[in-house]
């Protein structure tokens, strides 16, 4: 079978985030601070400070543009991008309740880039250049927008082992129906899991100073029903696959997650492990 083309691939990025825009926002809250720390990480490894102009690619709905744009204060600016209008409204609204003044979203694709060259300090990317159906085109437009000597900072998902808080529903989901071998080239929560494999498509792209990392960390639920619920509800790649199980086997399927997210139990709380590549790099001079 012939793999879709990339216009394909964006619209149906589009329309999937879209979907899950309102799960987005109405676990907000949780997941800001869950994974507070990686939007940390990645300002500090965008070199982020006073004054600076910043672009965030594929922001969804402000991670990590809205601590950027608090780090960089009012006379710095953000600029995030995304393909998907609805979790850019629910940016807006995070942005306006803090009161920043010195963030804009706009709607567009990350390797389309609306800008001209050399016009950003530094460039950040939470959990979007996975998804891209053409990595590299992304990379060399990150290049192209970047002012020479800065950096660029993303974070990508690492491997399904390690992860159990993305692989337990896949696995579960694999119980019940045939899932193809998933194309290792083909844009998806994993597709940069591999040690290297953006470090190296940044490379090629002449950055310098590149490292690339594996941050370990959890996410804490009181229950594993409040772990089965915000997953399927953000997750729009998770909710694609559930949706090919009929209401019988989703009804197995849940208590199966559930019961296998259990097994993480730490005290009162539940922790699924994360683990995240932390990828940095510098254009050069
Ligand atoms: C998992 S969400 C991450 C959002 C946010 N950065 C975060 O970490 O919370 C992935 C985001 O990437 C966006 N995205 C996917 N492909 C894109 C593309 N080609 N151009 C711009 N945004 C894209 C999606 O619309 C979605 O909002």
């Amino acid at each position: 079978m012939s793999s879709p083309s990339p216009e394909h691939v964006i619209e149906s990025q589009r329309q999937d985030w879209n979907r899950v825009a309102g799960g987005w926002e109405k676990w907000d809250r949780f997941f800001d601070e869950q994974m507070a720390c990686l939007n940390h990480r990645l300002i500090a490894d965008a070199r982020l400070r006073r004054g600076l102009h910043v672009l965030d690619l594929g922001s969804g709905t402000g991670y990590p543009a809205l601590l950027a744009a608090q780090t960089v204060s009012s006379s710095g600016r953000v600029i995030g991008i995304d393909l998907a209008e609805q979790m850019l409204d629910a940016a807006r609204r995070k942005a306006a309740a803090l009161t920043l003044s010195n963030i804009t979203f706009r709607t567009g694709d990350v390797t389309a880039l609306p800008f001209e060259a050399a016009s950003f300090d530094a460039v950040t990317t939470r959990f979007c250049l996975m998804f891209l159906p053409e990595i590299p085109k992304a990379v060399a437009e990150i290049a192209r927008v970047l002012k020479p000597n800065t950096w660029v900072a993303a974070a990508v998902w690492s491997a399904p082992d390690r992860n159990p808080y993305l692989k337990i529903p896949m696995d579960v989901i694999k119980q019940f129906i045939d899932l193809p071998a998933p194309d290792p080239t083909a844009p998806g929560i994993f597709r940069l899991a591999k040690p290297g494999d953006l470090a190296h498509m940044l490379q090629q792209a002449a950055f310098v100073n590149i490292s690339d990392e594996e941050f370990l960390g959890d996410v804490r639920f009181q229950a594993a029903d409040e772990y089965f619920s915000s997953l399927m509800d953000i997750a729009a790649p998770i909710q694609n696959l559930w949706g090919k199980l009929n209401s019988t086997q989703q009804t197995e399927a849940k208590q199966r997650i559930i019961h296998a997210a259990g097994q993480y139990g730490n005290g009162s709380d539940i922790a699924l492990p994360i683990a995240v590549r932390m990828v940095a790099a510098r254009k050069p001079r």
